[in-house]
């Protein structure tokens, strides 16, 4: 398909376009500044310049999953493996609070060690302790019971990327133990209860294609999600994949846009992932339409042990450090970041 400005025109105006343009705007960088401008601009309508942080406690890597691609799997013999206690994550967002963070991430492998019971302590402490705060979870796929039971304890939110909506690659992606049926079901499940949900999906991950990207689309489309997290494979060298190449950071950052407009309400991150294949990459996903971000408020003990992917930036500072830093860096962007819970606005 040729394909030409107008087609972002019709994307900004229809919030769509078929699969022969998106096809074709994935694959050219010649619109990318007109795609960013009109992205920014879509994000400004609904948000201003305001960013909104969340500060994400990674609470253990012990995981049971065998994702190939990801490495606090079960099968990487090499990580060094642990687990928050209660006091631990309740320290780090009492840290979080001093520092204007209103939202915190508890993210973690698939591990059992944490029962329902566990979690809903750990939400419930957290939610009476700083009543004005969001607790996020993101702790993978559990029960429809599991995920009522911690909405109930007071989490608000959840995330749980899809990974790829083509089941062939799904397939290429997690061992036979997973799948995406499951998945989806965890995701409109995360929704009925009432959770503000999120997913999302990782740009350049093996075996990706323009075709599968567009499923990732078109699934989204179906499941309206209040967020979306985004940002490009890192090769991680104790996994399956080690020999195949990262995603690149301009498919990402066209992404970030295309997004933004198909989903002008949504809450977009410029994730550690595009800040680990570009010094400037969370910037730039900024300039692209995203509006969170999400430093790292775990202890600095085991920042470096929590590797989903290799050369992870931000693991050895200081979380107050890295609230300045990120300050300043958000501020040359040209947004600000704000103390603020931070809700979707639709
Ligand atoms: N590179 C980039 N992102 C990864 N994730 C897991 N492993 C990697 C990797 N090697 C992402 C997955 C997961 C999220 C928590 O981190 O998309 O959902
Ligand atoms: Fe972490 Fe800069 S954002 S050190």
């Amino acid at each position: 398909t040729e394909i030409s400005k107008a087609a972002v025109d019709a994307l900004v105006k229809n919030k769509n376009l078929t699969d022969g343009e998106f096809k074709a705007l994935l694959q050219t960088g010649e619109f990318d500044g007109y795609l960013f401008e009109c992205a920014d601009k879509v994000r400004r309508e609904h948000y201003g310049d305001e960013v909104y942080i969340r500060g994400l406690i990674e609470i253990s890597n012990y995981c049971k999953n065998n994702c190939y691609y990801c490495g606090i799997r079960a099968g990487n013999g090499n990580a060094e493996r642990y687990r928050l206690t209660k006091d631990d994550i309740l320290s780090c967002a009492k840290e979080g609070y001093r520092l204007g963070f209103r939202t915190f991430v508890l993210q973690g492998g698939e591990d059992m060690f944490f029962t329902d019971e566990v979690i809903c302590d750990i939400v419930s402490g957290i939610k009476k302790e700083y009543p004005d705060c969001a607790v996020t979870l993101s702790l993978g796929e559990k029960s429809f019971d599991s995920y009522k039971k911690y909405y109930d304890a007071g989490a608000d939110r959840y995330l749980l990327r899809h990974e790829t909506a083509n089941n062939e690659h799904y397939s290429k992606l997690h061992p036979e133990s997973m799948s995406l049926e499951n998945r989806k079901q965890c995701l409109y499940n995360l929704k009925k209860i009432g959770y503000q949900t999120g997913s999302g999906f990782m740009v350049g991950s093996p075996y990706q294609t323009y075709e599968t990207l567009i499923e990732d689309l078109r699934f989204l489309q179906d499941l309206k999600p209040d967020m979306i997290g985004i940002g490009p494979y890192i090769t991680h060298k104790d996994t399956p994949f080690k020999n195949f190449e990262s995603g690149s950071l301009c498919l990402t950052l066209r992404l970030v846009a295309i997004l933004r407009l198909m989903f002008p309400y949504v809450l977009l991150p410029s994730t550690t992932a595009l800040g680990t294949i570009h010094p400037q990459g969370r910037e730039m996903g900024l300039k692209a339409g995203a509006n969170v971000v999400m430093p790292n408020l775990s202890p600095t003990s085991v920042r470096k042990l929590y590797t989903l992917y290799d050369n992870k930036i931000c693991t050895g500072d200081e979380a107050a450090q890295c609230i300045e830093c990120l300050k300043r860096r958000v501020e040359s962007a040209g947004y600000r970041i704000v103390t603020d819970v931070g809700n979707v606005k639709k």
